[in-house]
């Protein structure tokens, strides 16, 4: 039988959420390049609703998220316990998502509560790691402020904000991703917000999706702290038939969108953070590989060098993807509930057939 491996190019659904046609990422019909100058607030009502909000309503959502970036005692409690395992982030975001799911009244939890409350879990699970006390939301300030100034302890400037904003919003949402489509199966039986989001989380983990910007700074650091030539480096590895992290993408093949305007951004921190080393090989590699083999950076090799710049240790890299890819879990699993059709494909089998059970005697 022929079919496509992966489902690769298979389209199984229609969503007014977000497109990659023509290689052109937009939101609800907004290219990303001018969406990654709108607030993030904007943007995830945008991807909840498909419109743009106005003045008011704007106000009235973010004013709703930041009102809601609170966490039950009960769930601070067990996480306080959970996030101190010397697990990776991931596996602790994971537990913590569904944990979120358990804890208190959550029947009745709706995307704006939820949204709110994974972003201050995962702001928690970081203060947590790093010994640091909890931070509590201060309703002056918008979502992504409040985000970094949970994680960081300090407000953040205003240059930072938008940086992170343009961040979050570039990684917001990504039609039928592995993650995104994980959310939307899961939804797709009905089951509550927390599970699809649970379900997603995990496939987020994994190296060839929102895993590999971790590598991809593993990578970057083995290159500066051996001093070896980007180029031999990338040979050495595709003798080992291993694949060079942050390198290519199932739908783009001349470049992913979000990866020019992510290493505009980093080109800008880098130098200010002390960083240019790790920019200058990033650069030397990413003109290596699309001489040689025709791959173009995806949207985990820039975020890399802009999470190390942040002051983030490279084993929360996923994590902080997760924070920006919740609303458009949320977004999708809203659209799947709304136009629901239980997605459940077939298999070819090719196992063994005309297998006969003959029952042993001494079991009778
Ligand atoms: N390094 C080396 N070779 C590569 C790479 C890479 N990063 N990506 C693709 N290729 C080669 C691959 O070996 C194959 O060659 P051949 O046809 O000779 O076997 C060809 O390019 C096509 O690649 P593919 O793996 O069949 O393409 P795909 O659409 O199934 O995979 C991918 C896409 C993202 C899984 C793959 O490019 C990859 O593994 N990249 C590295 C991991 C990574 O950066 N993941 C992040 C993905 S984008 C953002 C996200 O989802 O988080």
């Amino acid at each position: 039988m022929d079919y496509p491996r992966g489902l690769a190019g298979v389209v199984v659904d229609q969503t007014k959420i977000s497109s990659t046609a023509g290689a052109h990422l937009t939101y609800a019909g907004y290219p990303i390049e001018e969406l990654s100058e709108a607030s993030f607030e904007e943007v995830v009502f945008l991807l909840w609703n498909t419109r743009l909000p106005n003045e008011q309503e704007l106000y009235d959502f973010r004013a709703d998220l930041v009102s809601k970036m609170v966490l039950p005692a009960e769930t601070i409690r067990l996480l306080l316990y959970i996030a101190k395992e010397p697990q990776h982030p991931m596996s602790i975001l994971r537990t913590t998502t569904s944990l979120l799911g358990t804890t208190n009244d959550v029947e009745h939890d709706e995307p704006p509560k939820i949204l709110a409350k994974m972003l201050t879990a995962i702001a928690a699970i970081l203060r947590i790691r790093d010994n640091e006390p909890l931070i509590a939301v201060d309703p002056n300030l918008n979502v992504v402020e409040n985000f970094l100034y949970m994680i960081k302890g300090k407000r953040p400037d205003r240059k930072l904000t938008k940086m992170f904003s343009s961040v979050m919003i570039l990684q917001a949402d990504h039609e039928f991703n592995a993650s995104t489509f994980t959310a939307r199966v899961v939804a797709s039986t009905f089951a509550d917000y927390y599970s699809c989001l649970t379900a997603a989380v995990s496939a987020l983990k994994g190296p060839l999706h929102g895993g590999a910007n971790e590598r991809v700074f593993e990578m970057i650091e083995e290159i500066e702290k051996e001093q070896i030539d980007p180029k031999d480096f990338v040979e050495l590895q595709l003798k080992k038939k291993r694949k060079i992290m942050g390198f290519g993408h199932r739908i783009y093949k001349n470049g992913d969108p979000r990866a020019f305007i992510l290493e505009e951004i980093a080109a800008e921190l880098a130098p200010e953070t002390g960083n240019k080393q790790y920019l200058k090989i990033q650069q030397a590699l990413a003109k290596y590989m699309l001489e040689r083999f025709g791959l173009h950076p995806n949207v985990d090799y820039y975020t890399a060098l802009i999470y190390h710049c942040l002051g983030l240790d490279k084993s929360v890299f996923t994590m902080i993807f997760a924070t920006c890819r919740t609303a458009g879990w949320l977004a999708h699993i809203m659209e799947q509930r709304r136009e629901n059709c239980l997605i459940r494909p077939n298999s070819e089998y090719v196992g063994p057939t005309n297998q006969h059970y003959l029952r042993k005697e001494s079991e009778e």
